[in-house]
């Protein structure tokens, strides 16, 4: 296998990449996609302020000529995301406790119900914990309690059966207090029933990056029952440094069964969110760099 999407698939898992409807007339980027990626994140597109600025008025249309062209090459598509406090539109923040439960379920249920059946997963909570392991202060913990995560699975998997509906968060890339948090909340829905079935790792690394308990910490969430993805791959560096921790990331999801795919959160280094860090697999001109050989080699291509 040539690709990193070819290579990926030949032991089950998908190789993505997020994408921005923003850069889809520029030749390179397409090509680049389609021809390494076997699977989507929109990067900006499905976030609460871009699909409903203002309440019950909702805009698809930037996501949908992702999705319609991921679909088109039978890719996997990541929705990202359903209830995160960042890009959230200006509305929700000033509604009472009751609104704001009523604006989230019908958010979830409007959303997700756009694209019932089209998608692989859905990140249906981002970054909803500290560093520290406990809950983030956000609007939704702060209006409606612990419960709004587990409110917000219920209603996902209510409007689309068929998505894995995942947890998704940063700096959980080994164990430490935040992925302890996680891990806990994960165990506890598993033991009640509440509907969760992957947990993301964004993974947004450097090259001193330490990882020596990515591939055990990945495997303790998979032993509760559920799957895991590396869901927004990108490591700050050049060179070899940077070639190794991709490798590192890519070896510890080959290692773990129910790793089922890595999504680097960009094509090319010169649309980068972080892109003075220059941490994707392609450079600007959308040259293959040391790190993308790197992940090729591991994933059993060449
Ligand atoms: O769309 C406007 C455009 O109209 C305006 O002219 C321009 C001027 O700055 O801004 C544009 O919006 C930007 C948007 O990206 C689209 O390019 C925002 O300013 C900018 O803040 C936004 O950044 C995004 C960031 O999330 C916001 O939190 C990044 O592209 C996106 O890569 C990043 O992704 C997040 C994940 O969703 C969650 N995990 C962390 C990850 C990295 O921060």
């Amino acid at each position: 296998a040539s690709t990193l999407g070819a290579a990926a698939a030949q032991s089950g898992r998908y190789f993505g990449a997020a994408i921005s409807t923003s850069h889809l007339g520029e030749a390179a980027y397409v090509n680049t996609w389609t021809a390494e990626f076997t699977g989507v994140t929109p990067e900006n597109e499905m976030k609460w302020a871009t699909v409903e600025p203002n309440r019950n008025q909702f805009n698809f249309g930037p996501a949908d000529q992702i999705v319609s062209q991921a679909r088109s090459r039978g890719m996997k598509i990541r929705g990202h995301t359903l209830v995160w406090h960042g890009q959230l539109a200006g509305w929700v923040s000033g509604l009472d406790a009751s609104n704001l439960r009523s604006a989230m379920q019908n958010h979830i249920s409007q959303v997700a119900g756009h694209w019932k059946g089209q998608l692989y997963a859905w990140d249906v909570v981002n970054e909803a914990f500290e560093e520290n392991g406990t809950r983030r202060q956000s609007v939704f913990q702060q209006k409606l309690g612990d419960g709004y995560i587990e409110d917000a699975f219920r209603a996902a998997r209510t409007a689309d059966p068929n998505a894995k509906l995942c947890y998704n968060d940063y700096n959980i890339d080994g164990v430490n207090a935040k992925s302890t948090g996680i891990y806990t909340m994960v165990r506890d829905f598993k033991s009640r029933g509440v509907p969760i079935d992957c947990v993301g790792f964004q993974s947004h690394l450097g090259s001193n990056s330490t990882l020596s308990s990515y591939q055990a910490n990945l495997q303790r969430f998979a032993d509760l029952g559920v799957d895991v993805q590396i869901t927004e791959l990108d490591v700050g560096g050049s060179g070899s440094g940077q070639a190794n921790v991709y490798r590192q990331v890519t070896q510890a999801c080959m290692a773990v069964s129910r790793c089922t795919g890595i999504t680097v959160w960009g094509v090319t280094d010169k649309y980068s969110w972080r892109s003075s860090d220059t941490p994707l697999l392609f450079d600007g001109n959308y040259g293959k760099k040391q790190a993308y050989t790197a992940v090729l080699d591991v994933l059993g291509g060449g």
